[in-house]
C-alpha cells in the first residue's frame, strides 16, 4: 500500500489580512494531515499565498505599496497565522519565489509546445475579485452594475490580446476522467455541477493578461503576464521542485491525494487544473475536495462583505483548540455553516469540558488516589470491559475508510459516542464501591484509563495541544502517538507512573437573557 499522503489547502490572496474562513481550510487540512501521519503515513502539507495578478496589483495601488512590499507583509501574516493554528504544514509556498516562477515558466512552454497555447483577442467579462472571467449568461445587472451571479463580485469589461489554452479540446478526455475516477470531484452534489459545466460546452481559456504587469512574464512574450490561475495552480507542483520529476519529493508525493479547496473555487481545481496537467501529460490529482463557506448571518465571509470574524480574536477569548473543534464539528464537512459564539461556547461546556475534560480530571484524580498513581498490576477484564474496550477494534478500519471518504462527521461522532460511553462506564461501574476487591477496582481504572489513552489518540489531529496535555498523564508524547494502537488493550505499562494534570477546559459562564 501507499503510504503517502499529500494534501493541499487553498494558496490564498494576500490582498487583505487572513480571516475566518482561510482559519477553516487550513485547520481542516491539519486535521487530515495528522490523522494521516499518526496513522503512519508519511505527510507533505503544503498551504501558501498566491501573490500575482490584479487584485494584488490593485490592493497594492490602494495602500500606497509596491506589490511585493505587500506581499511581503501580508504573506507574513498568513505564515503567522499558520503557527497559531498549530498546523503542521511541511511547507509555505510563495508564487513570488524563484523556485515557484521557474516551474510556471516550464509548465508553460510544455503546454507552447504540445500547442495547447495560442494568441488571439480575450474580448468578455472578467472579475477582478476572482480572477475570473465569466461568460454573458453568468452575469447579473444590479442596480446598474454588472456581477457575476455565483460569487456576487463585480466584473469589468476586458478586451485585450491574449493567449489561450485550448481548454476545449480537454472537454472529452476530462469528462473521461472524471467517469473512470468517479471520487475525483468531492462532495458528490458538487461533483454533478462539475461535470454539467463540462457537458455543456468548454470555451479555450484566456491564460494570460497585457493591461497590467504584476505577475510572471509569458516566456518569449515579455508584453504579457500569464494569467493568475495558471501560476497559482502550479503551486502544488513547483514545491515539489516540478519540472525535476525524478527528484524525491515529486516522485514520492505527486499526484497530490487531496486538493482542498472551498467550493467557490472548484472549477479552477477540477477543471482548469487537471486540463493543464493533462495537457503537460502529468498525472493528476486523486481528488479534489470543496469545503462550504463559514457564513456569517446568510452571507459567505468576506473583507469586501465587511463580515469577518477575525480567528485570532476568537482565539484570544476561548484559546486554539476550542475553536478547532468547533469548526470541524459544528460546520458539517461538505455544507455551508454558520458560525455563533453561543454554539462555540455550547461545544465547549458540553463536549469539551463535561465530557472530555471531566472524565480524564475523575479517572485521573480516583486513579492518583486510590492506585498511588500507579497503573494497576493486577487486573482481570470481564465481558463489559472487553465490550467497551473492543468497540475501538471493531471500528478502526472503518474510521479509516471513513477518513479516506472524507467523512469527519462520522469520525466525531464516533468520538462523542466513545466520550458519553466511557462516562457512563465508569458511572455504572461505580470503583468507588469497589474498595474490598482490588482486581476489579483495577480492572475498571485500567479500562477508562486506556479508553482516555484511545480517545486521546483521536483527538489529536482535532484538538492537539489538549491532547498532548492528557497525554502527560501516561508520558505519552507527540511521536508515541500511534492510530493503529487503538486497537490493542494491553499498552499501558502496569506499574508506571500516572501523573497528575491540569484543567483541560474550563466552562464558560453563560448568562440567560
Ligand atoms: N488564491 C485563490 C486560491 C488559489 S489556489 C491555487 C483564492 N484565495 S482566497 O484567499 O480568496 O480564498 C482561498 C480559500 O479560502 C477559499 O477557496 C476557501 O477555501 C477559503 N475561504 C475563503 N472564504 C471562505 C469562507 N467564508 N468560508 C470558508 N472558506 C472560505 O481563492
Amino acid at each position: 500500500m501507499d503510504k503517502n499522503f499529500y494534501i493541499t489547502t487553498p494558496i490564498y490572496y494576500p490582498s487583505a489580512k487572513p480571516h475566518m474562513g482561510h482559519a477553516y481550510s487550513s485547520i481542516i487540512a491539519d486535521f487530515f494531515a495528522r490523522f494521516k501521519k499518526i496513522d503512519g503515513f508519511s505527510v507533505f502539507f503544503l498551504t501558501g499565498t498566491d501573490e500575482h495578478g490584479l487584485k494584488i496589483q490593485r490592493a497594492a495601488e490602494q495602500r500606497n505599496l509596491d506589490p511585493l512590499e505587500l506581499c511581503d507583509q501580508i504573506s507574513q501574516t498568513f505564515k503567522d497565522l499558520s503557527k497559531t493554528l498549530n498546523l503542521t504544514n511541511t511547507d509555505f509556498i510563495r508564487t513570488t519565489e524563484e523556485r515557484h516562477k521557474k516551474s510556471v515558466k516550464y509548465l508553460w512552454k510544455e503546454l507552447k509546445k504540445n500547442d495547447d497555447i495560442y494568441l488571439s483577442k480575450y474580448s468578455g467579462w472578467y472579475s477582478v475579485s476572482d480572477e475570473a472571467f465569466y461568460n454573458e449568461n453568468e452575469i447579473e445587472n444590479v442596480d446598474g452594475k454588472k456581477i457575476a451571479t455565483s460569487s456576487k463580485s463585480s466584473v469589468e469589461w476586458v478586451d485585450e490580446e491574449s493567449y489561450f489554452f485550448r481548454l476545449s479540446k480537454w472537454q472529452k478526455p476530462l469528462l473521461e476522467y472524471y467517469k473512470n475516477n468517479p471520487n475525483f470531484i468531492q462532495p458528490e452534489s458538487r461533483k454533478n455541477e462539475v461535470i454539467s459545466f463540462v457537458e455543456s460546452g468548454l470555451k479555450d481559456l484566456s491564460v494570460s493578461r497585457k493591461s497590467f504587469s504584476w505577475g510572471i512574464k509569458v516566456p518569449d512574450d515579455e508584453n504579457h503576464v500569464i494569467y493568475v490561475w495558471l501560476d497559482a495552480l502550479t503551486n502544488y507542483i513547483s514545491a515539489l521542485n516540478y519540472p525535476d520529476i525524478k527528484n524525491q519529493l515529486f516522485k514520492r508525493y505527486w499526484p497530490a491525494s487531496i486538493h482542498l479547496i472551498g467550493k467557490d473555487i472548484l472549477r479552477f481545481h477540477a477543471i482548469y487544473w487537471p486540463a493543464f496537467l493533462l495537457a503537460a501529460k502529468i498525472k493528476l490529482p486523486e481528488k479534489v475536495y470543496g469545503h462550504g463557506w463559514i457564513l456569517s448571518g446568510e452571507e459567505k465571509m468576506s473583507k469586501s462583505k465587511g463580515n469577518i470574524l477575525d480567528p485570532l480574536e476568537i482565539i484570544k477569548i476561548y484559546g486554539l483548540d476550542p475553536l478547532r473543534y468547533y469548526l470541524i464539528k459544528e460546520v458539517s464537512f461538505g455544507n455551508d455553516g454558520n458560525i455563533s459564539q453561543n454554539k462555540l461556547e455550547d461545544c465547549i461546556n458540553s463536549d469539551l469540558a463535561n465530557n472530555y475534560g471531566n472524565l480524564c480530571q475523575r479517572v485521573v484524580s480516583f486513579a492518583v488516589k486510590n492506585l498511588k498513581s500507579k497503573i494497576p498490576k493486577k487486573i482481570k477484564f470481564e465481558d463489559e470491559d472487553i465490550k467497551i474496550l473492543d468497540n475501538y477494534k471493531n471500528n478502526i478500519n472503518k474510521i479509516r475508510s471513513k477518513i479516506d471518504e472524507n467523512d469527519i462527521n462520522f469520525y466525531i461522532d464516533f468520538i462523542i459516542n466513545s466520550l458519553f460511553a466511557a462516562n457512563k462506564y465508569f458511572n455504572d461501574q461505580e470503583p468507588w464501591k469497589k474498595k474490598e476487591d482490588t482486581v476489579r477496582l483495577n480492572t475498571i481504572v485500567y479500562t477508562t484509563l486506556e479508553i482516555i489513552r484511545k480517545i486521546s489518540f483521536m483527538l489529536y489531529p482535532i484538538i492537539p495541544g489538549t491532547s498532548l496535555k492528557a497525554l502527560k498523564i501516561f508520558d505519552i508524547n507527540e511521536n508515541e502517538i500511534n492510530f493503529s494502537s487503538i486497537e490493542k488493550h494491553d499498552n499501558l505499562k502496569p506499574e508506571s507512573k500516572i501523573n497528575s494534570i491540569d484543567i483541560l477546559f474550563r466552562k464558560i459562564e453563560k448568562f440567560d437573557d
